[in-house]
């Protein structure tokens, strides 16, 4: 987005509320390094991220999609004693920077970094008898989003929130005409989980650093 407003503002927030912090710091800064993608959440999403994980008072976290692993550091934090977080990777590069980073968090010992495609880990967990998260942070490709629903609809618990990032990305989900895969993905996904009777759900637009887009809110009926 041109405007830089809401650029501004998302400044003014993260610089309220979210402070200074050299290991998330560091963690961005070994992504940078690595030459990875700088599309983390932003640090007043991660916040908010942080703030849910504590609302739902989760224990039990799933993340799908870790890139260098800041949002999966602002969610870990948010666990408690015995907390244990699960964040699904497929880029083994990725991974490897993620691991390095949660580890310099003090993290390593809540969380696991599985390495591979999601949608085949998801079956894997779910056959080693993995259940009941409290909270899903979903935010790898959006083209598989819809099958991203379907399993963190199975693996959360009664009651477990489901949060999916990027669902609007900058009102391009407007476009049924898209020729793009990730919109197309995207657009199914809203309509599946505006539709799904095992959830109430809404979407909640954001602006900030990263431009416009929108962050799905689930709740799943006890
Ligand atoms: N949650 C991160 C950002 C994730 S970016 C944060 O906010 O800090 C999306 C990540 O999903 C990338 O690292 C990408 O490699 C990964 N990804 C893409 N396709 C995937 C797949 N099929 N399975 C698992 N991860 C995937
Ligand atoms: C992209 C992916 C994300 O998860 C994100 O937050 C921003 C952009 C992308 O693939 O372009
Ligand atoms: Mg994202």
């Amino acid at each position: 987005m041109s405007n830089t407003l809401f650029e501004d503002v998302d400044h003014y927030i993260s610089n309220l509320f979210v402070p200074a912090d050299p290991v998330m710091d560091d963690a961005l800064e070994a992504a940078k390094e690595a030459g990875l993608p700088q599309i983390q959440v932003s640090a007043a999403l991660g916040k908010y991220l942080y703030l849910m994980a504590k609302l739902s008072n989760a224990n039990r976290i799933l993340e799908i999609g870790t890139l260098a692993g800041y949002s999966t550091i602002w969610l870990a934090r948010a666990l408690g004693e015995g907390g244990r977080l699960t964040t699904l990777e497929y880029d083994p590069k990725h991974a490897t920077v993620a691991t390095a980073n949660i580890e310099r968090a003090g993290l390593a010992d809540k969380v696991s970094v599985r390495v591979g495609a999601a949608l085949e880990t998801l079956p894997v967990l779910a056959a080693e008898g993995e259940s009941a998260f409290d909270m899903v942070f979903i935010d790898a490709d959006k083209n598989n989003y819809c099958g991203y629903l379907e399993w963190s609809l199975r693996l959360a618990r009664p009651g477990g929130l489901i949060l999916a990032d990027n669902v609007v990305r900058e009102g391009r989900v407007l476009n049924a005409d898209s020729p793009d895969d990730a919109i197309q993905g995207i657009r199914a996904f809203n309509k599946a989980l505006s539709e799904d009777d095992r959830v109430e759900a809404t979407i909640i637009q954001l602006t900030g650093d990263k431009g416009h887009d929108g962050l799905a809110v689930a709740v799943l009926r006890k």
